[in-house]
């Protein structure tokens, strides 16, 4: 048995300037052949011993991580199979995949780092490889499928968190691509339990001014396969988040706003379906899912779901909801909110919109369409009507009467 070659790639060629997230693309090949290929993003948070106390690393897999031809293989009819990527001075994450003759799923899941890197774990106050293993990760499909999740799944491991993202993998392959027949997550197929038609009060104003600032404008994108543009968005986004606070020792409730300039953005465009997810600083990752129904041609913001572990968190945070019914548009159309838009996921999240434009669908010429513009803007935009014909009346009123006065006077003289 001999492993001939191993590859690891850049999926998304964004440019930098854009900000794109890499995905990673690692295959194990035996012969001409693969047996494993995945494509992922993946971020770690691990909390290590330091002198003064514990501290947390948090990094994301880097475009550098390569498929270990020692330790991979496709396994024989005793053995699992195995899909190591080493990155780094020492470090490895570890998939491990076992069969049956209907489902194949990850067995567990290893992760090997290296405290004496101190560019990831400054202070650390022991030195040498740590290795935690985890078998319930819970990732399978029928064989012959392609095990898809673009929303993020997260797996603690020891005392360490990794959190997938984008992710398509498949094991004991039947040919050396991946099966274009997907098994998609749970995370990822929206359950829209019938959600009452009414379309109004599906979005609703934020009544107090933001004490954090307004959060800066950014933009994003998400390109298929051909290198266009298939989803594009502007916003300046506020997380209105409750959590329990390391330094307070309470719950408290925060306002945080998404920085554009730390922010990647990636996804996935399907027929029926789009992605935007929005990695910020490796320890935040937000996630939109847009759904069109074909039927009426209309699609809307189904789904959005965060995961955080920021350093004052006890825990990682997260929340999500499927059953969203925000932003509606047509197919065709962008939708736009110049004016502030809170969208509320669940009891302990929030998120404040401004000045928000986003097309998920039907995006040519990598350019917004016509804009249907939320009624909060079309309210707006009445303001200056009303106040400008009030004006122009009043102006009218003031010319009339000084007609008149003139008139008058002018008569007057003339008596003289
Ligand atoms: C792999 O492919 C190359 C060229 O396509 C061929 O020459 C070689 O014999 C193949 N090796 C195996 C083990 O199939
Ligand atoms: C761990 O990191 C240190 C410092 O970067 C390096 O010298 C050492 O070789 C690494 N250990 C392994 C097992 O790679
Ligand atoms: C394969 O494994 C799954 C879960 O481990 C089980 O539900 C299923 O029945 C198994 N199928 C066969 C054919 O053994
Ligand atoms: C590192 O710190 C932890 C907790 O403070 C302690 O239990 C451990 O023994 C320390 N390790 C070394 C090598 O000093
Ligand atoms: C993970 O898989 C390896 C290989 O089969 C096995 O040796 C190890 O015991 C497993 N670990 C756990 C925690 O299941
Ligand atoms: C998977 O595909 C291979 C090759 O196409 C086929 O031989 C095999 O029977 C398939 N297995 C299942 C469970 O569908
Ligand atoms: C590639 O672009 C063309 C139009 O430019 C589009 O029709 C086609 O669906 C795109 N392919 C993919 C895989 O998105
Ligand atoms: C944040 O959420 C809390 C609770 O849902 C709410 O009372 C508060 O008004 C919100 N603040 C902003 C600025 O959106
Ligand atoms: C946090 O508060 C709880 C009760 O409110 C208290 O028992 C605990 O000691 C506090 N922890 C710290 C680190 O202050
Ligand atoms: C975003 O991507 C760039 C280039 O791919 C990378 O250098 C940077 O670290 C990433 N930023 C974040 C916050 O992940
Ligand atoms: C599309 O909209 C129609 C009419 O509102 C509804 O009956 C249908 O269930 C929707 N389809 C999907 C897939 O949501
Ligand atoms: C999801 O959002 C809907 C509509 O805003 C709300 O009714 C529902 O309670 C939310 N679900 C969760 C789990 O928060």
């Amino acid at each position: 048995m001999e492993l001939s070659r191993a590859v690891a790639a850049l999926l998304l060629a964004c440019s930098a300037w854009l900000g794109c997230v890499q995905a990673v693309t690692l295959e194990v090949k035996e012969g001409n052949s693969t047996c494993i290929k995945a494509e992922l993003s993946a971020s770690f948070s691990i909390t290590y011993d330091t002198i003064s106390g514990t501290g947390t690393a948090q990094f994301t897999l880097p475009d550098s991580a390569a498929v270990d031809t020692g330790s991979s293989s496709c396994g024989t009819d005793e053995s699992l199979s195995w899909l190591v990527a080493v990155f780094g001075p020492g470090h490895a994450l570890g998939l491990s995949f076992s069969s049956n003759a209907s489902l194949y799923s990850v067995a567990n899941l290893t992760l090997q780092y290296n405290l004496s890197d101190s560019t990831i774990f400054p202070g650390a106050n022991s030195s040498g490889v740590v290795t935690v293993v985890s078998a319930s990760v819970g990732i399978s499909a029928p064989i012959n499928s392609t095990y898809r999740c673009v929303s993020p799944v997260a797996v603690r491991v020891g005392g360490a968190t990794v959190t997938f993202s984008g992710m398509r993998m498949e094991a004991f392959m039947p040919g050396n691509d991946l099966s274009t027949k997907e098994s998609v997550c749970s995370a990822d197929t929206t359950t829209t339990t019938a959600p009452p038609t009414t379309a109004a009060a599906s979005t609703t104003t934020a009544p107090a001014p933001t004490p954090a600032g307004t959060p800066d404008h950014g933009t994003y994108f998400v390109k298929n396969s051909n290198g266009t543009d298939c989803l594009l968005a502007q916003f300046g986004l506020q997380f209105n988040i409750s959590y329990f606070s390391k330094s307070q020792n309470k719950t408290v409730q925060d306002l945080v706003n998404l920085t554009p300039s730390q922010t990647n953005a990636s996804g996935s465009c399907e027929a029926s379906r789009a992605t935007l997810v929005l990695t910020e600083e490796r320890d935040t990752t937000l996630s939109f899912t847009f759904t069109l129904n074909s039927t009426t041609n209309k699609y809307h913001l189904s789904g959005l779901s965060l995961l955080a572990i920021w350093p004052d968190m006890t825990d990682q945070f997260s929340a999500s909801n499927t059953s969203l019914e925000y932003l509606r548009s047509s197919m065709g159309r962008s939708y736009m909110c110049k004016a502030e838009q809170t969208l509320i996921v669940a009891p302990t999240l929030s998120l404040n919109t401004f000045s928000l434009q986003v097309q998920p669908f039907g995006v040519i010429t990598d350019q917004f369409a016509t804009a249907e513009e939320c009624q909060m803007d079309q309210d707006q935009m009445l303001i200056p009507i009303i106040v400008g014909a009030a004006l122009a009346g009043l102006v009218l009123i003031v010319l009339i009467a000084y007609l008149i006065g003139r008139k008058r006077s002018h008569a007057g003289y003339q008596t003289i």
